[in-house]
């Protein structure tokens, strides 16, 4: 392995340690919570079965949303309360809602997939449970606990199961988000906030399929920096990315890549995925975590899938040059990103206004799409599920 960076090896050694992705049962004994019970008050206008059969034939990705909601507020004096499931309905802010000033707001995403026997099923929850409340200890939240996490997605799921589609590779895109809705201008934690769960049916996040996309190089702009929030998804880091990514559009590629904010040589992420190199001999090579890198599922999944068929797994570095020099001398061989929405998807290029490196190839590598299949076989419930990653929502 290259000697590292004097960067990373601060971030290794652990100026905070990163986020490891734990087992089910780990969790489970991490928590304590207390039960609530959601009070449920169904729809009196649910959508018509045409206009709802038409979404799921072609839902496209965050545009269209189920017929309820989960919402549950928390204060300072009476804790987690009033959970409930209500019709989807638009929220009442005031204008001052800390939320609308200070970005003092987390979220995740999970997706709920229907298999063959008509079940529903989500993609280790427990590990979204878990990184929903490292974020919103970073951000000055609340945690939740992650039963009633795992709860308020079954109650939302149960209800709204008419709209998880059927086809592979669609599903409902579940957002979980906590909000600070205390009224105040004051720069501090809120002592009024709400977690709230919306369903939004999703079929593929890249209308281009499984087709290699070429991806912009943000050289100038970073996404998080040390001791910054980039481990957490908070709101803001993704606001952080929207300048980037127009830039990205206008030079024609459909999403960004961040470097390390400290030599501005070292890939990151994505503005909301992970990235992998692939080399010649199959061994995979991604960032290795750290306060600026967000810890993903898709990404643990990945890792975790590629070391148990054998291969080299290596977490650490990755500069541009070795990107470049990989590329032109077919050490490497396959770069892909992956996310829960977008799931992986492959790399044709690294563009920048200064260079390019890759090329136009149309055809994804063959350990990009392994993997890719590997993961929608499990989701899909088309394989054993021998990790016990899926949990049934309904
Ligand atoms: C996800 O993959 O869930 C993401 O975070 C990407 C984006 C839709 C925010």
């Amino acid at each position: 392995m290259q000697s590292l960076p004097k960067h990373c090896i601060n971030t290794l050694k652990g100026r905070i340690s990163p986020i490891r992705l734990n087992s089910r049962k780990a969790l489970t004994l991490m928590q304590s919570s207390t039960p609530l019970t959601f009070v449920h008050s169904q729809t009196t206008h649910p959508t018509a079965l045409a206009a709802r059969e038409a979404v799921l034939a072609n839902p496209g990705f965050g545009k269209y949303y189920s017929d309820h909601m989960v919402a549950i507020d928390w204060d300072a004096e009476h804790n987690w309360h009033g959970a409930r499931v209500t019709p989807y309905a638009p929220l009442t802010l005031d204008p001052a809602s800390l939320v609308l000033h200070y970005a003092q707001a987390v979220f995740e995403g999970l997706k709920a997939y229907r298999h063959a026997d008509g079940s529903i099923w989500t993609f280790r929850p427990e590990v979204n449970a878990q990184r929903f409340s490292h974020s919103a200890e970073r951000l000055g939240l609340p945690e939740l606990s992650h039963d009633l996490f795992l709860q308020s997605l079954k109650e939302l799921v149960q209800l709204d199961r008419d709209w998880v589609p059927s086809e592979v590779e669609s599903s409902l895109y579940l957002r979980p988000f906590m909000i600070a809705n205390e009224n105040s201008l004051s720069v501090r934690g809120a002592d009024k906030v709400a977690y709230y769960v919306i369903g939004s049916p999703a079929g593929p996040y890249f209308s281009s399929g499984v087709t290699p996309v070429p991806i912009w190089v943000s050289t100038q702009r970073t996404r998080a920096a040390r001791g910054g929030t980039g481990y957490a998804k908070c709101a803001g880091n993704y606001a952080g990315s929207l300048a980037p990514l127009k830039d990205a559009r206008k030079n024609g590629c459909p999403q960004v890549l961040f470097l390390d904010s400290e030599h501005g040589q070292y890939l990151e992420e994505l503005g909301g995925m992970n990235i992998f190199v692939v080399q010649k001999d199959g061994t995979l090579v991604t960032p290795a975590l750290s306060d600026s890198i967000l810890p993903g599922v898709t990404r643990a999944s990945v890792i975790e899938l590629a070391r148990s068929e054998g291969r080299t797994v290596q977490e650490r570095p990755i500069s541009l040059t070795e990107v470049r020099d990989g590329l032109a001398s077919k050490q490497i061989t396959e770069l892909f990103a992956c996310g829960t929405a977008a799931l992986i998807f492959p790399i044709s290029a690294l563009k920048s206004e200064e260079f390019s490196y890759g090329n136009d190839s149309t055809v994804a590598g063959p350990v990009t799409l392994a993997l890719r299949q590997q993961l929608l076989d499990i989701q899909y419930g088309k394989t054993t599920d021998t990790r016990n990653w899926m949990l049934r929502l309904a």
